[in-house]
């Protein structure tokens, strides 16, 4: 079975995934992290977001077993993966190692913004996850804090809305909701209300027949 997790940032979808994945016994890619760890390998080397030579090299070097979740879970990183992740060669990169995961034998949870729509049309389960951006907002700027970032709730708010603005209208697998994918709204909902409901969804969707993506 192949679970399609898809939503703009903290809206909750990579706490939704793991979970679904840890219930189904399944393993589970969070895809956003490709785009980061592409983008700390760019700054690393000092090259520049836009170098796309450099950028798709990058990508085509990562090794998924070694990402330092640490190291890119900041929101410097989280604001120049959605630059990099705007260039279709970069997409293009990454594509059939995403493919390739969620072909394992058992199937896989993938997260991420164009699961449903471009890497895994056929998925068993599709849910888009969504809040309102103050919520998705309050959510990340405390996610920060704990991490020890210095943030304040105006800069994450406006960081938010940037990246939703980038992700949603990038020429290459924008941000958009798959025509067969549940909608799952998490604005007023906890985190194991939000479970309970894409459990449901889950569970009612997989019935459908399984294609390989
Ligand atoms: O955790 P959050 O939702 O803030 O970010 P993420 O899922 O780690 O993704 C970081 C950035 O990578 C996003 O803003 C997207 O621009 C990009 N991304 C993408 O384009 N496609 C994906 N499948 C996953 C992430």
């Amino acid at each position: 079975m192949i679970i399609a997790i898809d939503g703009p940032a903290a809206s909750g979808k990579g706490t939704l995934a793991r979970k679904l994945a840890a219930h189904f016994g399944l393993p589970h890619l969070d895809t956003g992290l490709l785009y980061r760890a592409t983008a700390y390998a760019l700054l690393d080397l000092g090259a520049r977001l836009d170098d796309e030579d450099q950028a798709v090299a990058a990508a085509r070097g990562l090794a998924l077993a070694d990402f330092d979740e640490e190291k890119l879970r900041g929101a410097d990183m989280g604001e120049a993966a959605s630059v990099v992740a705007a260039q279709p060669a970069v997409r293009a990169a990454l594509l059939d190692v995403q493919r390739s995961f969620a072909k394992r034998p058992a199937g896989a949870v993938l997260d991420g913004r164009d699961i449903g729509t471009v890497i895994c049309p056929d998925a068993d389960v599709k849910i888009f996850v969504t809040a309102n951006s103050e919520t998705r907002a309050n959510r990340r700027a405390i996610e920060l804090a704990r991490r020890g970032e210095d943030v304040d709730y105006a800069s994450v708010l406006a960081d938010i809305r940037k990246r939703d603005e980038r992700d949603s209208h990038r020429s290459t697998a924008p941000l958009t909701i798959a025509p067969d994918a549940v909608v799952l709204d998490t604005s007023e909902l906890g985190i194991e209300a939000a479970f309970a409901a894409a459990l449901k969804i889950a569970q009612s969707q997989k019935t459908k027949s399984s294609t390989p993506c």
